[in-house]
């Protein structure tokens, strides 16, 4: 994918980030479609490789192993690291498919894991091309707050699963420490954009991060919109000081 940067029209998108649906979903699947060759880099660096334990925890809690033959969403998928550490867990013997709207990123993942195990789908979370109950559990890591209808995905994600089947959400989170806290901020809003810019050469997909996750429900409020869209037994954890959390819903 050639990397071309009109900063005038990713100006003009980001200033539509929030007040329009349409203008947040054709900005998001821009600005991946952008990052995608320096992605997987930039996350190891400015997360200083937690990222990697994070996505482990959250698979945990997804219980694949009631299923290990079943068939698993990985939504949001990116460059598809979640699904290929599904598929190379002990005992997983079923399939995955991981759905992103942003070809680059699914093609920058290509080779993690193989097709017939993982099977990369260009795919809108708010349309997935899939029967109802297809799934027998569902994960997205750090991708339904890009979702441009936090409540359409979710009841998106209700319709996919079969009864019974979990859904677990892998999202940042704001910490509530005054003094981790100011670090944090500190460090997300004025160092991660600098070195995110620096390594994608990219003018605003990494000041649209910490954005995004300041617009973004806290846990609390995720937990009621995940009830509010069909989910129950909904629960959450905050991780590494509550820099990041996991919800967990079951159909
Ligand atoms: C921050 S990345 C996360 C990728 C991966 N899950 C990970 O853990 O690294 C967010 C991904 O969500 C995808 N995304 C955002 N909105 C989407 C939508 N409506 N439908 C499909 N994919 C979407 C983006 O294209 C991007 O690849």
């Amino acid at each position: 994918m050639p990397h071309t940067l009109d900063t005038e029209a990713l100006e003009a998108n980001a200033a539509a980030v929030g007040t329009s649906a349409a203008g947040k979903r054709t900005y998001v699947q821009r600005i991946f479609s952008e990052i995608a060759p320096r992605y997987d880099l930039l996350n190891r660096l400015l997360s200083l490789g937690i990222d990697r334990r994070w996505r482990t925890l959250a698979l945990r809690r997804l219980g694949w192993d009631r299923a290990p033959q079943g068939t698993y969403l990985d939504l949001c998928a990116g460059t598809l690291d979640v699904g290929a550490e599904l598929s190379r867990m002990q005992g997983f013997t079923g399939r995955i498919v991981g759905a992103d709207f942003a070809e680059p990123m699914l093609r920058a993942g290509s080779g993690k894991a193989s097709r017939e195990v993982l099977l990369p789908v260009v795919a809108d979370a708010l349309a997935l091309p899939v029967r109802d109950g297809a799934f027998d559990g569902a994960i997205v890591a750090f991708g339904i707050r890009n979702v441009a209808d936090l409540g359409a995905g979710l009841r998106e994600v209700h319709r996919t699963l079969k009864p019974a089947a979990r859904f677990v959400i892998l999202e940042f989170s704001t910490p509530r420490m005054p003094l981790v806290r100011a670090a944090y901020l500190f460090y997300f809003h004025h160092i991660l954009p600098l070195i995110g810019r620096m390594i994608s050469g990219h003018k605003t997909a990494y000041t649209y991060l910490p954005r995004s996750v300041a617009n973004f429900p806290e846990t609390t409020k995720l937990a009621a919109a995940m009830t509010a869209a069909g989910f129950r037994d909904v629960q959450w954890e905050t991780l590494t000081f509550g820099i990041a959390a996991v919800h967990v819903g079951t159909k």
